[in-house]
């Protein structure tokens, strides 16, 4: 069984109108969708916005309903001049912005513990996405996810998020499903679809471009599940 994730209604709906046979199971508080989507056995759940959340969420699918992999499926902000509203980032690992203990002479973003900063999405599975998005032929980047708990909205931020770790977009989950799945040994993958510019006027572009982003992602999703 596959496992897929959004944090928010927008970025599951689509995929969940495509689902067939249908059951559902609600575990603490989030909503478990079962089910065949393009053939393929999925699990799919909108988990809510920011880390715990989603760490309680990957972590459930793979204790719970036994997925080998999971897909992250959403929308983010762009840290690059590569990667504009409508394009696609596909991570190639995630790293957590706002884990910080530099002041105990670590570097920004360590995980104490496991010690890495980044966390490897499964190549084979990243090559497949990269596949299917020059197949779509969209505007796409491999590269860095970077995320925390925080809606990036300045250059000053942004800057130092890019400079710090290279990543190529900014969101708030990715990277705590990229945790749960490197702990528990689990394949996972993250497309990213971009809503905003992660400055000046993100709000107002994310408003704008949500819902849109999110179809994207969901529809690179649905061709990678068909391929
Ligand atoms: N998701 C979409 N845009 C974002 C931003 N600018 N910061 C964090 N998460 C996001």
């Amino acid at each position: 069984m596959i496992g897929i994730i959004g944090a928010m209604e927008v970025e599951i709906a689509h995929l969940r109108d495509q689902m067939q046979d249908t059951r559902v199971e609600t575990v603490s508080g989030i909503d478990f969708y079962c089910g065949r989507i393009r053939g393929r056995e999925v699990v799919l759940a909108k988990c809510g916005i920011g880390k715990v959340f989603a760490a309680l969420c990957a972590q459930t699918m793979i204790l719970k309903f036994g997925v080998e992999c999971i897909v992250n499926s959403g929308v983010a902000g762009t840290l690059t001049s590569e990667l504009h509203i409508g394009d696609v980032a596909i991570a190639t690992a995630c790293v957590q912005h706002d884990m910080d203990t530099s002041p105990l002479g670590d570097p920004y973003g360590l995980l104490s513990g496991i010690n890495v900063v980044e966390l490897p999405a499964d190549q084979t599975m990243v090559q497949a996405l990269d596949r299917v998005c020059r197949e779509a032929g969209v505007n796409h980047r491999l590269g860095p996810v970077a995320t925390g708990d925080q809606f990036v909205h300045t250059m000053e931020r942004r800057r130092w998020i890019s400079d710090t770790f290279g990543a190529v977009a900014v969101e708030m989950e990715a990277g705590a499903i990229a945790h749960v799945c490197y702990v528990n040994r689990v394949p996972f993958a993250v497309i990213r679809v971009i809503s905003d510019e992660a400055s000046g006027e993100a709000q107002i572009d994310y408003a704008s471009f949500v819902k849109k982003a999110a179809a994207t992602s969901s529809d690179i999703a649905l061709r990678w599940l068909a391929a």
